[in-house]
């Protein structure tokens, strides 16, 4: 299954509950949220108390992409504020399998994210221990940057792997992703789909619609 996870940072954050509405009944599945703590990246964004208010308006899936230094301090409160789903960086975590078991204990779905230079054996062992795995395909910290091309070729590789150790893993692509370079990341594997600036600049509905679009031509392909 094709998922859009549409990145709440290229909101606008005037009309969030207006623009969550919006992508929810294009319909988008899930909403991707990224907490940033002006450590782990150079920007901060938002918290609980946001994530919380938003959890009383909407019924998408709450996809927290937790872009903070030991982001195993937060699990609990981040699982208070509404988290369906947490990823954190396998670059953030000193003790990553206590990390996720963290995640999975608080009976949360867990996925670990790589940064663009971070190669994907690094998640060999802890693979079957993860819902998903995320590639970074731009340097985490900011939206409406460009896509990093060799992205593709850590999607495929994951993929591969994944079809040993872990056969139904999501594997989720962030940075850069629209509705023209999609179908190239569906072709290498990935199944679910950050995009910030694509869905949220100009008309958010046709925007969602769009990619849905491409996501339905391939699966009548396949
Ligand atoms: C970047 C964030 C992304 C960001 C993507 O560090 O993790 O989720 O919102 O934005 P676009 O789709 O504009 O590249
Ligand atoms: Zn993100």
């Amino acid at each position: 299954m094709y998922i859009l996870a549409p990145s709440l940072l290229a909101a606008d954050f005037g009309h969030l509950a207006e623009q969550v509405k919006a992508v929810e009944d294009a319909g988008a599945k899930y909403l991707h949220l990224d907490v940033m703590d002006g450590a782990f990246v150079p920007s901060i964004s938002f918290g609980m108390p946001v994530l919380k208010s938003l959890r009383s308006c909407t019924g998408l899936v709450f996809d927290v992409h937790m872009m903070v230094e030991e982001p195993g301090r937060y699990i609990q409160d981040i699982k208070d504020s509404g988290a369906d789903l947490i990823c954190v960086h396998q670059e953030a975590c000193v003790h990553l399998d206590r990390t996720v078991s963290q995640i999975k204990e608080a009976g949360l779905k867990v996925a670990v994210a790589l940064n663009p230079a971070t190669p994907v054996s690094t998640l060999e062992y802890i693979l079957p221990e993860l819902d998903m795995a995320l590639i970074m395909s731009v340097n985490p910290g900011f939206g409406g940057q460009k896509f990093i091309p060799y992205a593709l070729d850590k999607v495929r590789c994951l993929r591969e792997m994944a079809e040993k150790k872990n056969p139904s893993l999501d594997i989720q692509v962030d940075g850069g992703v629209t509705a023209g370079n999609v179908r190239d990341l569906m072709e290498a594997g990935a199944n679910v789909f950050v995009a910030g600036s694509a869905v949220f600049q100009g008309d958010a509905a046709a925007n969602v619609k769009e990619f849905l679009d491409v996501f339905r031509q391939y699966e009548a392909l396949s």
